[in-house]
């Protein structure tokens, strides 16, 4: 039996007021997300994909539609950045506890719970490293580790590995699976590529050049754990080549 939508999202638009009677950014999206699931939204550049995450973190309102989350709370969200959005100013320890810092959290139960959270994105040793000594994959899985010490009920990943060579990208969609299955997150990703979707997705969502709309929903049968070689697969073609046909 499939279980309860943690999240549903009905026609959603939302339109930036400008001098031409409105930019429509987004348009009837609707959805459903279930606890655990890994949806990604793929999409080109402009289709709203940032616009939605920041709805979902409830940074931006949207024009029309509705939000609604399971329970009769907020959820707690955890974000990470396109770019990881460090402080310069604070090493890699600090920067993962500033969340629980600005909630009062009393320094030594801040410090356990971010000595854990390096733990879990392997990140052991660089504690005390400033942001200016990281690598690209360093400094995400230093964003990653700050979007989960706060335990979110749902996590939300902007393009995180955008800016990343293609051999450490991959690597770091192994590190996000492992952690997505050990943690047992809900996660909604959003990202350009193809391969990555497919690589870390239940679900992928295509949208629509702007204004985005739900142009392809697809299910993600491949199994896990899918390693590298999992996109030489022929059934890794078939979905790839759907999903290319809904962008073009
Ligand atoms: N605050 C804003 N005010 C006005 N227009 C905005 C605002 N934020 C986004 N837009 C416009 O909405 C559209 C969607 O932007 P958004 O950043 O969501 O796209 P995206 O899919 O994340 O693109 P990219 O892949 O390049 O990151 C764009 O045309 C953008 O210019
Ligand atoms: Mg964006």
């Amino acid at each position: 039996m499939k279980p309860s939508p943690i999240l549903t999202v009905k026609d959603l638009s939302v339109v930036f007021p400008d001098s031409n009677g409105g930019l429509h950014a987004l348009e009837n999206i609707s959805f459903e997300v279930c606890p655990r699931d890994f949806i990604c939204f793929l999409g080109p550049s402009g289709s709203g994909k940032t616009t939605l995450l920041k709805i979902l973190a409830s940074l931006l309102q949207p024009t029309t539609g509705e939000i609604n989350f399971s329970g009769n709370r907020r959820p707690e969200v955890g974000m990470v950045f396109q770019q990881s959005n460090l402080m310069p100013w604070r090493t890699v320890m600090d920067n993962i506890k500033l969340p629980l810092e600005l909630d009062g959290v009393g320094e030594s139960e801040a410090r356990a719970k971010a000595s854990e959270m390096i733990d879990l994105v392997g990140l052991n040793g660089f504690e005390d490293s400033w942001p200016r000594d990281l690598s690209g994959g360093m400094a995400q899985r230093v964003g990653i580790a700050r979007a989960l010490i706060h335990d979110p009920d749902l996590l939300l990943l902007d393009e995180p590995f955008a800016s990343l060579d293609a051999l450490t990208r991959e690597r770091m969609w192994t590190e996000l699976s492992r952690i997505w299955q050990a943690k047992q997150k809900t996660v909604i990703m959003v990202t350009h590529s193809i391969n990555e979707s497919l690589f870390l997705a239940d679900r992928v969502l295509v949208l629509t050049q702007r204004p985005g709309k739900i142009k392809l929903d697809v299910e993600v049968d491949l199994p896990r754990p899918r390693k590298d070689d999992i996109r030489y697969t022929p059934h890794f073609g078939k979905l790839a080549r759907k999903l290319r046909d809904a962008i073009e």
